[in-house]
């Protein structure tokens, strides 16, 4: 039985593109997998409040010094790395903002990455992740593209970044499905929309 952890992070409805592909192939697999149970998570509509001094000083201190104000402080994020111990596979949209992620996916991101939660620091002060075990999905929307081997690869923080910080919370095998060039008229952005469709739809046997 898998456990899916499903998070939407466009802060578009019906019009996002990578919504609309993250949905479909979480209906998808649950055809195909029927015992699959489904977490989900809107949190390009219910904003993750980003972290305040409050949370910092809650984060780094160990829980049995917390004032009821700390733990308070640390709810949400407890209850968000609870979910990512729960689930075994991860699929997220996401939709790419200035080259990276929309701030409120990186709230989520600095809600969720938390030393002795998610990740710990070994004594010869190295980074071990504690996600184990888990595989993630990642299905971005770009507006325009970013091919390896080309100079546009350059401009993709997004990939880089999401591979970077989830492997330092242990997550390493990770699926990116990118529909691109979705600012483009025509057949362009309309193969690029096709083929990142049955990319997924591969994955519904592939994705092992
Ligand atoms: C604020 C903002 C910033 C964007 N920055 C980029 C960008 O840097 N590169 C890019 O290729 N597309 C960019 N786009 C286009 C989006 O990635 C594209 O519209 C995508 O489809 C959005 O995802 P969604 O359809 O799931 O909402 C940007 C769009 C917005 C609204």
């Amino acid at each position: 039985m898998n456990q899916i952890l499903h998070i939407d992070t466009s802060p578009r409805g019906e019009r996002s593109h990578s919504r609309t592909l993250a949905s479909d192939f979480v209906a998808n697999w649950k055809n195909s997998y029927l015992d699959s149970t489904i977490t989900y998570r809107d949190i390009g509509h219910q904003i993750i409040p980003p972290v305040s001094e409050t949370w910092i000083a809650a984060a780094f201190s160990p829980p049995n010094t917390h004032t009821p104000e700390l733990t308070a402080a640390l709810q949400l994020s407890n209850e968000l790395i609870d979910e990512l111990q729960k689930c075994d596979r991860y699929i997220f949209s996401v939709p790419m903002y200035n080259f990276s992620i929309p701030a409120n996916f990186k709230a989520y991101i600095d809600q969720v990455c938390r030393v002795g939660r998610t990740f710990a620091v070994n004594q010869k002060g190295g980074y071990e992740g504690l996600l184990t075990g888990k595989k993630m999905l990642v299905i971005t929307a770009r507006g325009g593209s970013f091919p390896a081997g080309t100079p546009a690869a350059n401009f993709d923080f997004q990939e880089p970044y999401i591979r970077t910080v989830f492997g330092l919370m242990g997550v390493t095998d990770i699926n990116f499905v990118n529909a691109e060039n979705l600012a483009m008229k025509g057949d362009m952005r309309e193969q690029s929309l096709q083929s990142a469709k049955a990319k997924l739809t591969a994955l519904i046997t592939e994705w092992d």
